[in-house]
C-alpha cells in the first residue's frame, strides 16, 4: 500500500495490517464496513507540520471538516494542534474533545449570528470573514458580549490551485474570499468597527492541491498585500495560508512534499514579522484511514464483472461526488497472479454507487475482506444514511490496540428525532 503513511499499513504473513493489529480479525471483531485509523500516521502527519515549523512563530489549525471525530480532535490536540472550524457543531466537537477555544479559528463564507455568538462566548481565536456583511455582524455581536474579535479577511489571490473544479476555491470566480484588489478598502473600514481587532489575512485557493508552486504563489500575492496593508498603517500580525496539500491516493502518485513546501514557504516569511498559519485536513488524516468492507458478491451483467461489498457510497462518497480514485487492496494477499477487472460497487441504489470502475483485481469471492485506501480524510464525514444504511464504526488503531471511538450505528439511530404528527390529517370519505 505505497500511498498510505509509510509503516502503518503493511503486510505481515500476507495480511494486511494496522500498526500491530490484523484487518482480519478487526473485521472479525467489530464487523463490517469500519473505518479503521492508524493513530501513529495521524500524529506521525501532523508532526510533519510541526516540525518543520519548528523554528518560526506558527500555529497548525487541523481543517476539522477532513475528519471531526472527537478522538482524533482529541489525539490532535494533545499533539498540540489547533483547529480551523466552519460551523458552531465543529466548535461544538473541538469543546468535547477537550480542545482549546484559544487555538481555534473559525472560518466559512456564511456564518449565522448564533454561531458567531457561540463562537464569541467560548473565546475563539479568530474568525476568518468572508464579507463586508459578515464583519459587521461580528462587530455588533462582540460589543454586545462586550469582548473584541480578533478577524482576519478572507482574501481571493486568484491562482488556478488546477485541483477538482469542486475544491478548487481561488478564482475570482469562485464565492469564496473577496477579491484582493477590493479588500484593502475592508481592512480600512474593518479596523474602524468597535469590537473588532484586525489582526491577519487568511487565504485558502483549494484542496488535494499536488504541484504546491500555486500555494507559493497565493503566498506571494498575500504578501505583497500585507505589506501593503502594512504601509497604511495597519498592524497585521498572521498570515494563515489555508489548506489544501494534496496527497497520494493512486499507487505510484507523489503527494504534496510538506517539508519541501514549508521550507520554501518559511524563506518567503523570513524576517516579515508573521505568525505563519495553516488548516490542513486531508494531509493530516487521509493515509492515516481506511474503509474495510467485505465482498457480499461477483456477478457478471453482460460480460461485466462486478465486485459487490457492503459498503456504499453513503459511507464513502468520493468516488461518486468527485470521480476520486482510491486504491482497493485485498486484505488477504492473493496467492494466485490471476487479475481481472471489475467493478468494485456497493449495494445502494444508484449507479453512482461504485468505488471503482474496470479496476485490476485478483479474482474475489464473497466474504473477502477489502481495504479501500486513502479514506480516512472526508469519509466517514461525508458519510450519511441514505437507503437507510446506518453508518459505519470507527477505530482507532494504536499498536496492537483498537479502540472504537464510534459505535456503529443501529436501527434506532436511524430514526432518532423522527416522530409521526398525533392529530392525523383529514382523509375525505369517497
Ligand atoms: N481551510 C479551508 C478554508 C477549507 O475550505 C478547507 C477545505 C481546508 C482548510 C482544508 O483543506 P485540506 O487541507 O483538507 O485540503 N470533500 C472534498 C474536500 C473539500 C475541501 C473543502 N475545504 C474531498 O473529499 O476531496
Amino acid at each position: 500500500m505505497p500511498q498510505t503513511s509509510q509503516s502503518s499499513w503493511t503486510y505481515r504473513d500476507e495480511e494486511l495490517f494496522c500498526e500491530d493489529t490484523s484487518l482480519t480479525r478487526i473485521a472479525a471483531s467489530h464487523g463490517t464496513p469500519a473505518y479503521v485509523y492508524s493513530k501513529a500516521a495521524i500524529a506521525r502527519n501532523f508532526h510533519a507540520y510541526e516540525d518543520a515549523l519548528a523554528d518560526v512563530p506558527h500555529r497548525v489549525c487541523y481543517a476539522v471538516k477532513a475528519n471531526s471525530n472527537i478522538a482524533i480532535l482529541n489525539l490532535l490536540a494533545a499533539q498540540g494542534a489547533g483547529f480551523d472550524i466552519v460551523s458552531g457543531g465543529e466548535l461544538y466537537r473541538v469543546l468535547a474533545a477537550g480542545g482549546d477555544p484559544h487555538s481555534v479559528v473559525f472560518s466559512g463564507v456564511g456564518k449565522t449570528a448564533a454561531e458567531i455568538r457561540f463562537a464569541l462566548s467560548k473565546g475563539i481565536h479568530s474568525f476568518n470573514c468572508e464579507s463586508e456583511y459578515e464583519v459587521g455582524q461580528i462587530s455588533r455581536a462582540a460589543v454586545a458580549l462586550n469582548t473584541t474579535a480578533s478577524i482576519a479577511i478572507r482574501v481571493n489571490p486568484d491562482v488556478n490551485a488546477a485541483t477538482h473544479p469542486y475544491i478548487s476555491t481561488g478564482l475570482r470566480s469562485h464565492k469564496f474570499g473577496i477579491d484582493i484588489e477590493a479588500a484593502a478598502e475592508l481592512y480600512r473600514r474593518a479596523a474602524a468597527l468597535p469590537g473588532i481587532a484586525v489582526e491577519g489575512v487568511s487565504c485558502h485557493i483549494g484542496s488535494q492541491i499536488l504541484d504546491t508552486n500555486p500555494l507559493l504563489e497565493a503566498a506571494d500575492r498575500v504578501l505583497a498585500f500585507i505589506e501593503r496593508l502594512r504601509g497604511e498603517g495597519l498592524t497585521i500580525r498572521t498570515l494563515d495560508l489555508g489548506g489544501g496539500a494534496g496527497v497520494a491516493y493512486r499507487s505510484g502518485e507523489q503527494g504534496a512534499h510538506i517539508t519541501e513546501f514549508l521550507e520554501r514557504l518559511k524563506e518567503k516569511i523570513q524576517g516579515r514579522d508573521l505568525v505563519l498559519m495553516l488548516e490542513p485536513g486531508r494531509s493530516i488524516v487521509a493515509n492515516a484511514g481506511v474503509l474495510l468492507t467485505r465482498v457480499l458478491h461477483v456477478k457478471e451483467n453482460a460480460g461485466k464483472r462486478f465486485v459487490i461489498v457492503d459498503a456504499a457510497m453513503n459511507d464513502l462518497l468520493r468516488p461518486a461526488l468527485y470521480q476520486a480514485y482510491h486504491e482497493i487492496t485485498p486484505v488477504e494477499r492473493p496467492r494466485d497472479e490471476t487479475r481481472c477487472q471489475a467493478d468494485v460497487v456497493g449495494p445502494v441504489c444508484e449507479s453512482g454507487d461504485f468505488f471503482a470502475h474496470n479496476r485490476e483485481l485478483p479474482l474475489l469471492k464473497p466474504g473477502d475482506l477489502l481495504a479501500i485506501e486513502t479514506a480516512g480524510a472526508y469519509g466517514f464525514a461525508l458519510a450519511s444514511n441514505y437507503n437507510a444504511r446506518p453508518r459505519a464504526c470507527e477505530l482507532l488503531v494504536d499498536g496492537a490496540d483498537v479502540q472504537t471511538i464510534r459505535r456503529r450505528e443501529t436501527y434506532e439511530d436511524l430514526i432518532r428525532g423522527e416522530s409521526i404528527p398525533t392529530v392525523q390529517t383529514f382523509v375525505p370519505e369517497i
